[in-house]
């Protein structure tokens, strides 16, 4: 019998922060950790999902592989047969998938997707471009080819994970069971031990979450920041007036953010952490925990980083690919027959 797939993907857009850290990556590893010998585990850099905004494209290779370092600094395990680690663009089926699954995909489907909204309403309409719109049958594609039922992303993901499931339902219905339907968001939240999606929010700007592809990066605590602009990052955090520390993330979104990134940096509970700071009147205090605890954090990450051997890395990588071509291409033939594209 074939083992349940777990599966996630880190865009190189950029280097990766810690809410990508916490929000993807650590859960993925965790499991990578304690269930490789009863899941299948994916993991890989949706290289093609990398420009739907712009990016410099002169730094792209770089950023790739220095991304899929971070996974091994992060602590994924590089010597098991049911982990795999791979390039999206190095597996042709995943555009193609894409395409066929692009012609039954609504417009107005895609026109309601959140981040698409979001990130289209910052650029001038000559730059939204097709690919930003069409992200999220590209992230399903990724998802469907390979049979996932477990997709550990962060909360501003799940929309597009719920499409995968709608589209995986619909082709099921018109063409029989062609795709594994991913599990719904709260069954996903309960595997991974969680009862919602985390979304780790900017410190400038705490009503919003951290991100990438933010230029400034003054509110994004980077993996690669050094453990000194780091803690300044932390110490400038911007907080509220209300001079008690209080978990309120509608009042305190600052503070809010600060104990959620410090239960996460630490590996404790939020509600312990919480039940410390609740009523305190330094907000100093806790943002010097903060600091402290990222400094930690980062400095483990970075040391690491540097014994990674990148030829073991590569060799890893070329094997799966060829691996994961395999299975993407049966999935893809058994989709290109139902729609009539072979006999
Ligand atoms: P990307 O690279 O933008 O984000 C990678 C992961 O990090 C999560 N994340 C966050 N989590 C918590 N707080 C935040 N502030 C925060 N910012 C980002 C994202 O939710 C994501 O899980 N579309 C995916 C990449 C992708 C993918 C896939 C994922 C492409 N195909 C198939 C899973 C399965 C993305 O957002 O990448």
């Amino acid at each position: 019998m074939t083992k349940p797939v777990i599966l996630t993907g880190l865009r190189a857009n950029n280097d990766l922060h810690i809410g990508n850290y916490f929000g993807a990556l650590l859960p993925f590893i965790d499991m990578a950790k304690t269930k490789a010998d009863d899941y299948q585990l994916d993991l890989f850099v949706p290289d093609l999902h990398s420009f739907t905004t712009p990016i410099d494209h002169s730094k792209l290779q770089q950023q790739i592989m220095h991304n899929l370092k971070l996974f091994v600094a992060a602590g994924l395990p590089l010597n098991s047969d049911n982990i795999r680690i791979y390039r999206q663009s190095y597996i042709p089926a995943h555009s193609e998938l894409t395409w066929i699954l692009d012609c039954f995909t609504g417009f107005g489907e895609m026109s309601r997707m959140t981040q698409f909204k979001d990130k289209s309403s910052g650029l001038g309409a000559e730059r939204v471009t097709v690919g930003l719109f069409n992200y999220p049958v590209l992230m399903a594609a990724d998802i469907l080819l390979y049979g996932a039922t477990y997709v550990p992303v962060g909360d501003d993901q799940t929309q597009h994970l719920e499409f995968a499931r709608d589209i995986a339902e619909r082709m099921n219905n018109k063409f029989g069971e062609l795709f594994v339907v991913p599990k719904p968001v709260k069954d996903q939240n309960a595997f991974f031990g969680k009862d919602q999606g985390l979304r780790i929010k900017d410190l400038v700007e705490p009503t919003k979450k951290m991100s990438k592809s933010d230029d400034t990066g003054k509110g994004v605590i980077f993996l690669g920041d050094t453990p000194d602009v780091a803690a300044k990052k932390v110490m400038s955090a911007t907080t509220d007036s209300e001079g008690v520390v209080r978990f309120d993330t509608a009042k305190q979104p600052g503070i809010a953010n600060l104990l959620q990134i410090l239960a996460l940096a630490r590996g404790e509970d939020l509600s312990s952490v919480i039940d410390h700071y609740d009523g305190q009147t330094s907000y100093g205090a806790l943002k010097t925990a903060v600091a402290e605890a990222v400094v930690d954090l980062l400095g483990d990450f970075q040391a690491r980083m540097e014994l990674i051997d990148e030829n073991d890395l590569l060799a890893k990588l070329e094997h799966d690919e060829a691996i994961m071509n395999a299975t993407a291409n049966k999935t893809l033939l058994q989709v290109q027959k139902a729609v009539g594209l072979r006999a």
